[in-house]
């Protein structure tokens, strides 16, 4: 079968991996794709928000299959677009249609979906220039802290919580007045605190099934015991040790089986990954939020457990028969510590060459590239996040042990990563 990933990170250097070990996949085609995944198919230069010309390849490579990494194409419509042009419509694609892409490209759409269909969720308001004075005095009595979210797409900026009512406020005005997330600001949920720790959770779904796919945390602030800014993901573990079977059946019964009857009985299509933040409040799951996508850095250690065919999943979405499909799961732990560039989250440097990349790794190690590229015949930093070191072992002591000693021999200028991943499980 002739597969199209779409993406460039981490979490498609990993599905790429994963497709490319499928005796259907024959070609693989990655675009834009990093130096990681094209030892794992080819890569192309396309523009993944010029749909028509990513179209075209499709018609002129004869792709069979789309798969799609990142938000942005989804919540911009390319699913859309592919059912309705004529000579796309027959292809398989993995990812939701637009609307269904609007639990994670507006925060109220996904709030009014989830009290439509009573899932456990913080409770909120939300507020344009309209009810901008009533939002000013709701914001004046709320509890705190005060969650404020942009409603758009804010590149995973667009939530602040504010310990104050002062500092709350002028947020306020900074998002709707001044439209600091640009449009994506232009409408603000404002939300309850809800405290406790977070997993995310992943289902594949055919739009009226779905099956669950291993759990992950995230470690996201750019400094050793959370400390620092918030960046896409410094490391992830998975299992998660409190995501017990009694947590678990309580996400489901609650969470996933209302979302996914939601989508159904709202009539919304959608054949792809649900990635469900969730917080563990004093035991009782709530969701923090919905994206449309699979998780980065935690797609290089659930896909990495996961022992079924991706293609034969993939296949059974689409055909809307994923009923018939059993998940396994490799019982292990696994771990992913994510290498960045200097300076990042904010200004960084790249064009580095990486060294150690061709040394001998344990077999229960594997190294996967996130922005990486390659120039003069030589891999190098392209990206704040430039790799990301996955290790099985029985504990999480173990995998983390693994992917540090595979990291003493790999070295780029300005190299740094968190030692400390999985502290809170050793
Ligand atoms: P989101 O972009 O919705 O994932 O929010 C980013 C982060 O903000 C989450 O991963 C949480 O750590 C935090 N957060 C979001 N909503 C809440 C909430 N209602 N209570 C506490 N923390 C939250
Ligand atoms: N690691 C969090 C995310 O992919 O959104």
């Amino acid at each position: 079968m002739n597969i199209l990933l779409l993406g460039s990170g981490g979490r498609e250097h990993a599905l790429a991996w994963k497709l490319n070990q499928s005796v259907w996949t024959n070609p693989l085609f990655i675009a834009p794709g990093n130096a990681g995944t094209s030892q794992c198919g080819i890569n192309v230069n396309l523009d993944l928000n010029n749909f028509e010309s990513i179209g075209k390849f499709c018609i002129e490579k004869k792709i069979e299959m789309v798969v799609v990494g990142p938000e942005e194409p989804l919540v911009k419509g390319l699913c859309d677009f592919f059912k309705t042009t004529p000579g796309l419509e027959k292809i398989y694609f993995i990812g939701p249609s637009k609307e269904g892409a609007q639990l994670e490209g507006s925060k109220a759409f996904a709030k009014a979906f989830m009290q439509r269909h009573n899932i456990p969720t913080a409770a909120y308001r939300e507020f344009t220039s309209e009810n901008y004075e009533e939002g000013v005095k709701y914001l004046q009595s709320h509890s705190l802290p005060i969650v404020l979210k942009a409603d758009g797409l804010a590149a995973g900026k667009g939530v602040v919580i504010c310990q104050n009512h002062v500092e709350a406020i002028a947020e306020f005005e900074l998002m709707i007045q001044q439209a600091k997330f640009g449009d994506a600001s232009k409408k603000v949920v404002v939300e309850e605190f809800l405290k406790g720790i977070e997993v995310s959770v992943f289902v594949l779904t055919d739009g009226k099934h779905y099956v669950i796919l291993p759990e992950a945390k995230d470690y996201k602030r750019i400094g050793e015991g959370d400390k620092g800014l918030n960046t896409g993901g410094m490391g992830a573990v998975s299992p998660v040790p409190f995501a017990d079977f009694r947590f678990m059946q309580k996400v489901e019964d609650r969470i996933i089986k209302p979302t996914i009857n939601g989508l159904y009985e709202d009539n919304i299509d959608y054949k792809g990954f649900v990635f469900i933040g969730i917080i563990n409040v004093d035991d009782e799951p709530f969701v923090i939020e919905y994206n449309c996508r699979l998780g980065d850095p935690e797609t290089e250690v659930i896909l990495p457990r996961l022992e079924n065919d991706l293609i034969g999943l993939f296949v059974s979405v689409c055909n809307q028969e994923l009923d018939t499909m059993k998940i396994s799961i490799d019982p292990r732990t696994a771990i992913t510590i994510v290498t960045v560039s200097r300076g990042y989250p904010t200004v960084y440097e790249k064009g580095y060459p990486i060294y150690g990349l061709t040394n001998k790794i344990p077999d229960d190690s594997l190294i996967f590239h996130a922005g990486t590229s390659v120039s003069e015949g030589k891999v190098v930093t392209n990206g704040g996040r430039v790799l990301a070191i996955t290790s099985f072992a029985e504990t999480v002591y173990e995998a983390v042990e693994k992917s540090r000693d595979v990291l003493e021999h790999i070295d780029y200028d300005g190299i740094y990563y968190r030692r400390d991943i999985g502290y809170e499980f050793l």
